[in-house]
């Protein structure tokens, strides 16, 4: 009697674990964009994505770690290499991150958007702990312009930064990359 309960028990703990593998994933980073292993310690690359400025007068630059089985968008002030970042729920920092590189032909701007809208080109960090992607926005809070994390199901911009409230903004910008496509010169051929 006593072993049957306790191998009920065994099948039921089997089956939740199951079910857990079956919704909660690890996540992967996008491969579309360029970017690079950095720290405090590292050189900060002439190219790296401005994002905003943070209640310092520091500017912050797009940066994306992982946490929680997550990929979330990350703020790095250069001088210093504090990056920080937040779920819709924690505000946190990070040691180690990556940081979004541009170059002549891959750049990036901000534009306007709202709730949880997809704009085209948007610039995603990678994948959530519940298989959607995860992309940057930014709004003006808090004396300043933060890189927030957007996920497009929730239609809002969350920005949690040091002790701030958490934020959560349905008007935003969202980080959009410019191809610029290839032109060849018609020039010798107009006349
Ligand atoms: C810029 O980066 C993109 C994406 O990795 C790459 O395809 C492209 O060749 C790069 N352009 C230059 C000029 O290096």
């Amino acid at each position: 009697m006593c072993a049957m309960y306790s191998s009920t028990k065994l099948i039921a703990c089997a089956l939740i674990f199951a079910q857990l593998l079956g919704t909660i994933r690890c996540g992967v980073y996008d491969l579309t964009d360029n970017w690079v292993n950095s720290d405090k310690t590292a050189n900060f690359p002439d190219n790296a994505v401005l994002g905003g400025i943070d209640s310092d007068g520091y500017n912050s630059y797009v940066g994306r770690i992982i946490y929680a089985s997550s990929v979330l968008p990350a703020r790095v002030r250069a001088e210093t290499g504090y990056a920080t970042y937040n779920t819709d729920v924690i505000a946190n920092q990070a040691a180690a991150y990556q940081l979004l590189i541009s170059n002549s032909t891959l750049s990036y701007s901000w534009v306007r958007s709202y709730d949880g809208f997809r704009e085209n080109n948007a610039v995603s960090v990678g994948t959530s702990d519940l298989n959607e992607r995860v992309y940057v926005c930014r709004a003006k809070v808090d004396n300043g312009i933060f890189i927030g994390t957007l996920y497009l199901a929730k239609k809002m911009c969350f920005i949690r930064y040091e002790n701030f409230p958490l934020r959560q903004l349905s008007k935003y910008e969202v980080l959009v990359r410019n191809v610029t496509p290839f032109l060849p010169l018609f020039n010798n051929q107009i006349n």
